[in-house]
């Protein structure tokens, strides 16, 4: 299973609405196989599609701790087509993402959704969840319409990480945190 490379901030691709997957086929597992592999590689805690160039609806989550071999794997999710039916309560958290470099920032999101999606045997499947792995899914869910953490933030935060990315980029060095970056 190849590991994909993740697309970054600010590539407009990011920025698009991911179409719902319609035939649920080889390819589409293959895809979901990739996008785990991929983000036990980074190491992250999710990844939806769009971040390694796919326009569909497919997200894979993984809040699970390593076991005693370093292996993740046992709280793998993956869902196509996911929709957030559901939702209660409140949580703040700090969150980061694989494809917004060396930037973590709290968000308020619900606390407790129930989603509804489809496995790899094209089966429908519904979940419930709270606390860090409700982030996480909606985090990932928001991915699939174009939305990042930083839209979440106030648009002074988000305009400190957009000129601190576009300033690195201009003078071709790495994302690094700045020092009067109050964030993370
Ligand atoms: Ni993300």
């Amino acid at each position: 299973m190849p590991i994909r490379k993740i697309i970054t901030f600010p590539d407009p691709f990011l920025k698009d609405e991911a179409d719902d997957v319609v035939n649920i086929d080889g390819r589409v597992v293959q895809a979901m196989d990739d996008m785990a592999q991929t983000m036990y590689a980074a190491p992250g805690v999710g990844l939806a599609a769009p971040q390694i160039g796919l326009n569909e609806r497919i997200v894979v989550v993984d809040i699970g701790e390593e076991d005693e071999n370093g292996e993740r794997g046992k709280e793998l999710i993956q869902i196509i087509n996911p929709e957030i039916v559901e939702e209660e309560g409140e949580i703040v958290w700090e969150e980061g993402c694989l494809s917004v470099i060396d930037f973590r920032a709290e968000v308020t999101r619900a606390n407790h959704i129930w989603v509804k999606g489809y496995d790899r045997d094209q089966k429908e499947v519904s979940l419930e969840a709270e606390g860090f792995l409700a982030v996480a899914l909606q985090h990932e869910i928001d991915h699939l319409d174009g939305t990042l953490f930083l839209d979440h933030l106030s648009r002074l935060k988000r305009d400190m990480y957009t000129r601190r990315v576009k300033k690195a980029l201009r003078e071709g060095r790495p994302i690094a945190r700045d020092e009067d970056d109050e964030d993370s």
